[in-house]
């Protein structure tokens, strides 16, 4: 298993280019499977769950080339409709699957993703909307199996405005004869593109951005050109590293999608210079501890709440942080107290008094931005530390060492 030896310590200068969004091409990839055709992809990053969604797109029968981030997907070739443990236990975002196959196929035979590092994971608003839009849902053997001769539209309210379900339920209800309405959607910048994406395809998908998303169902969708968005977390992980370790820029983004991540990082002193696809961001010379509760979009993301508390760790004074989406999602925090973190837990909020130095240390990472907030942490710590386990920072950056490095960093990966 690979690892990452960090001496920390060094300024960070320059510019970084920011990749295409793993949680905006992993649902595309699955989308495409709804077009007797051929797709292309541009700007897709090159990560573990990219390559584990082709392989499943694969085994499903489509035909794919990866080259370049740019990938084609032929969905003419589809004849199993099936996601297997083996896949769907190593990334959860397989179950997007679902959709798009019972809605051309009439079934899907889709693993039942099991629990993660953040606590569980249901999947059933996802079940309970296929039911609405007239599919019978039965689990047999730890697998979903859905099946509906052709889908119905539906009215369907969300509790929570989940990422995974809104898009799932969309790219089934494309297809479905009637309308269907959403009320609760999630609208994040992924959700956004996907329903762009679909709508580009042929579909009829009114009210995309808002909560309420009315889907006029087609007979059949086409295959589509399309470049995939910047990935806004990636962008502010190298924005919190910039915050505390010095001067850098990150390019091809939307700024408009990290306006509370900006906010948040005026708000602790740092200087931010934001241009059309660029930001630029100049550490601030005393780091102020700030409060930080994640909610849905525009509130500040769950996926950066890792590395908010890795930065607040040696700001000056003390901050709460909270997370209202994963309440479990705090598996950084012990492995940051390792580094010299002082943070206390109560349930979901994070209590973090700000250090003058972290050190460095053994530590391991847990999931994918729990790794980011590590790597942030070793970084700035005096001293070596070694992350292991970082096949999970694979899975959602791509080259994060090569970089930080280009930035000044003092990074190498070792391999074991
Ligand atoms: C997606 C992202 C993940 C991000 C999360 C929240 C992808 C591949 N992953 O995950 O990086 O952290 O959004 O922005 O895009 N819920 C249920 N039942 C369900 C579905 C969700 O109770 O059927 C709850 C969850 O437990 C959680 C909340 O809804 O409390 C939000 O989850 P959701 O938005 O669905 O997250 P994911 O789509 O899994």
């Amino acid at each position: 298993m690979d690892k990452f030896i960090i001496n920390g310590g060094a300024s960070l200068r320059g510019d970084v280019e920011i990749s295409g969004a793993k949680n905006a091409i992993l649902p595309i990839m699955a989308a495409v499977l709804l077009a007797d055709g051929k797709s292309k992809l541009d700007n897709v990053p090159d990560l573990k769950d990219t390559r584990t969604m082709v392989r499943l797109l694969n085994m499903v029968g489509a035909k794919t080339n990866f080259n370049e981030n740019s990938l084609t997907i032929d969905a003419s070739t589809v004849d199993t409709l099936e996601a297997p443990y083996d896949l769907v236990k190593t990334m959860r975002a397989s179950f997007y699957v679902m959709g798009p196959l019972l809605a051309r196929f009439g079934e899907a035979r889709v693993s039942l993703p099991g629990g993660c590092a953040w606590g569980p994971r249901p999947v059933d608003y996802h079940l309970k909307g296929f039911e609405k839009l007239g599919a019978e849902i039965i689990l047999e053997d730890g697998y979903i199996i859905a099946r509906a001769k052709k889908l119905k539209g539906g009215k369907i309210h969300f509790e929570i405005p989940s990422v995974g379900a809104t898009g799932n339920i969309v790219m089934a209800a494309v297809l479905a004869e009637g309308v269907t309405q959403i009320t609760n959607a999630a609208r994040e910048p992924h959700i956004v593109q996907l329903c762009d994406v679909l709508n580009d395809m042929g579909a009829q998908i009114e009210g995309v951005g808002t909560h309420e998303l009315t889907i006029h169902g087609v007979d059949s969708l086409n295959p589509i050109e399309v470049k995939i968005i910047p990935d806004m977390i990636e962008a502010g992980t190298f924005l919190m590293a910039g915050a505390i370790l010095g001067n850098i820029t990150v390019n091809n983004v939307y700024p408009d999608h990290l306006s509370i991540v900006l906010q948040k990082l005026e708000q602790a002193g740092c200087t931010i210079h934001v241009d059309d696809d660029t930001i630029s961001i100049e550490k601030a010379d005393n780091l102020e501890a700030v409060d930080m509760t994640t909610d849905v979009h525009p509130g500040f993301p769950t996926d950066l709440q890792a590395q908010w508390i890795a930065l607040m760790s040696v700001a000056s004074g003390s901050s709460v942080i909270t997370d209202k989406i994963y309440h479990d999602r705090f598996s950084h925090v012990p492995e940051l107290v390792r580094l010299g973190a002082n943070i206390s837990m109560e349930n979901n909020v994070a209590f973090v008094r700000g250090v003058d130095k972290l050190r460095g240390a053994q530590v391991m990472s847990t999931d994918i931005r729990a790794s980011a907030s590590l790597v942030i942490a070793a970084l700035v710590a005096e001293g070596k530390s070694t992350i292991s386990r970082i096949y999970h920072i694979d899975r959602g950056y791509e080259k994060i060492e090569e970089k930080f490095k280009s930035l000044g960093a003092d990074i190498q990966r070792e391999c074991d």
